[in-house]
């Protein structure tokens, strides 16, 4: 599904209803190196454009009054990627913490990191330590990285610590809940995403929360990430609001 229609953040504020509002939005920023090649440039640039689109976005869910918001910047399938391409997406993050931390922190919001450390150079995990160190008592809004994220990579590591508890006699095997699972996810502190977003053509989620993403609102847009704003939220917020969630039960009236 597509949304195209974009409109300002007044219509929406003003025709939907606050339960119709996703608490917690997940995006797949999706499409840099085809923008950068349709532009006939670097996929460099793209990246560097994708960042842009990350500050606006982030700015435009604070505006929207929107509480959780998790963006997909590095999987852990990316490593697949030339040598210099990771680089430069590396370099993407350390430039994004280092500009626009203070101004994250100042305006309330706090940044928690997903994903696996493994791998990772020191200075980015610096970096991302810092982020939500420096962020930890903030409560105004909340910026979710995945970096270095992969879905079933999170689940295996949640699997593994509670397997430990069992053989430490902490725990029965046969008393794991579906809770316990989740509690165990680097997601903890967030609610499920109420809608997921992938910009960029592609129809896939790419390991990206997949446990949490169970009764998600999937919406995947043409738009490619550089291109994405305010109006594309907006768009998609819409969207999800004209949605009608189930939870596996009876449309709403059916008896
Ligand atoms: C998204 O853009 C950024 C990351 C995956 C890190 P891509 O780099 O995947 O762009 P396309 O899909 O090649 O256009
Ligand atoms: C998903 O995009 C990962 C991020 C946006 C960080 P990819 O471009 O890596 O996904 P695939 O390879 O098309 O599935
Ligand atoms: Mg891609």
């Amino acid at each position: 599904m597509t949304a195209s229609s974009a409109s300002s953040s007044q219509s929406v504020a003003k025709n939907t209803d606050a339960t119709d509002m996703p608490r917690h939005i997940g995006i797949i920023m999706d499409g840099n190196g085809r923008w950068a090649t349709r532009h006939g440039l670097p996929r460099a640039v793209g990246h560097e454009r994708g960042v842009e689109a990350l500050r606006r976005t982030v700015k435009a869910a604070q505006k929207l009054n929107l509480d959780y918001l998790t963006v997909y910047s590095f999987s852990t399938e990316n490593w697949r990627r030339p040598v210099s391409e990771v680089s430069a997406l590396f370099g993407l993050l350390k430039t994004f913490v280092k500009q626009d931390l203070a101004r994250l922190k100042r305006e309330g919001v706090r940044i928690s990191v997903f994903g696996t450390r493994a791998g990772l150079p020191d200075d980015i995990l610096e970096l991302l330590d810092k982020a939500v160190n420096d962020t930890r008592d903030n409560s105004a809004f909340n910026l979710g990285i995945a970096f270095n994220y992969g879905g079933r990579e999170e689940i295996a590591r949640a699997v593994r610590e509670l397997a430990v508890q069992v053989r430490a006699g902490d725990m029965d095997a046969a008393d794991i809940t579906e809770d316990m699972l989740s509690s165990a996810l680097d997601t903890h502190q967030y609610p499920d995403p109420d809608l997921i977003i992938r910009t960029g053509e592609e129809h896939r989620l790419s390991n990206f929360l997949v446990w949490q993403a169970a009764y998600a609102e999937l919406l995947f847009m043409d738009v490619l990430w550089p291109d994405f704003g305010e109006a594309e939220l907006v768009a998609a917020m819409e969207t999800f609001s004209s949605r009608e969630r189930r939870f596996g039960g009876l449309k709403s009236g059916a008896a």
